[in-house]
């Protein structure tokens, strides 16, 4: 239980530990007092703004890259995605009983994943979904993986053997989470497993919660999230600053 990815460039490192420390934080607030007078003015009102991620302009700005920490150098986004696909599906597999027809993708960005999900069976479809279009135009094709950009849940016809979520949930206000849980439920054949990955808090404590781009909910909020499913967490590991929790669930 203590998997860690590492990043190697050095030079990238030492960045993130000064945009990430408190005291450089502070001290670059400090030299712009035009930042730290805008910050104090706008304080009381930010602090319950709901800020969501702006996926298309993210993908804009990023290409793929976006799809996982900013913070990791271009040139090892491909080593992350190989160990994270590695630690994924080595779980994943354990779980399932090679039968699984119809897979769904959720939130599949640019299906990095879904590539890996056809590999499990040699006749698994995948429906690879994304609500960023960018995204979905950058997935490289393949003959099983039928990619969906989609606005509405409702143009997601089939049900599953498995339905795949890699963090997905934690840039969706809780509001919203609740009716993709729904869905999802319902969209899961008897027997279906869900696979859950997740940023998460090692905060047990429940407070009100605000998103702000990404929500660190802790373990609690997911199993019980998913009660209906008995979801357990069966992994996790670290990169960069998020720990990412592994969930199975069951229908
Ligand atoms: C952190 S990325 C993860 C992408 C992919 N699962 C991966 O691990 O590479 C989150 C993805 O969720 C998508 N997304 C955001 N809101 C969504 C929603 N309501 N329904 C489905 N996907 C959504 C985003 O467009 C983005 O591609």
């Amino acid at each position: 239980m203590s998997k860690e990815i590492q990043i190697k460039s050095k030079k990238k490192i030492l960045k993130n530990y000064i945009s990430t420390n408190f005291f450089f934080k502070f001290l670059k607030l400090i030299l712009n007092p035009v930042k730290l007078f805008t910050k104090l003015k706008n304080y009381k009102s930010d602090k319950n703004l709901v800020v969501k991620i702006d996926w298309h302009q993210r993908t804009k700005k990023y290409g793929k890259y976006g799809v996982i920490d900013t913070q990791t150098p271009e040139e090892e986004f491909d080593n992350v995605t190989n160990i994270q696909k590695k630690i994924i599906f080595q779980c994943l597999k354990k779980y399932l009983n090679g039968n699984e027809k119809k897979a769904l993708d959720f939130g599949c960005g640019n299906g990095r994943f879904s590539e890996e999900i056809v590999k499990l069976n040699s006749q698994i479809l995948v429906l690879a979904v994304d609500t960023e279009k960018k995204l979905i135009d950058l997935a490289k094709r393949n003959n099983r993986i039928n990619f969906l950009y989609f606005r509405k849940l409702d143009e997601i016809k089939a049900s599953f053997d498995l339905i795949f979520i890699s963090n997905v949930l934690g840039g969706i206000e809780k509001q919203n989470i609740i009716k993709i849980k729904d869905f999802l439920i319902r969209k899961l054949n008897k027997g279906g497993t869900l696979f859950l990955t997740e940023h998460v808090s090692k905060n047990q404590k429940k407070s009100k919660e605000i998103l702000k781009e990404w929500s660190n909910r802790n373990d609690s909020f997911y199993l019980n999230l998913f009660k209906k499913l008995n979801l357990k967490k069966v992994d996790e590991y670290k990169y960069l600053h998020n720990f990412t929790s592994i969930y199975v669930g069951r229908k």
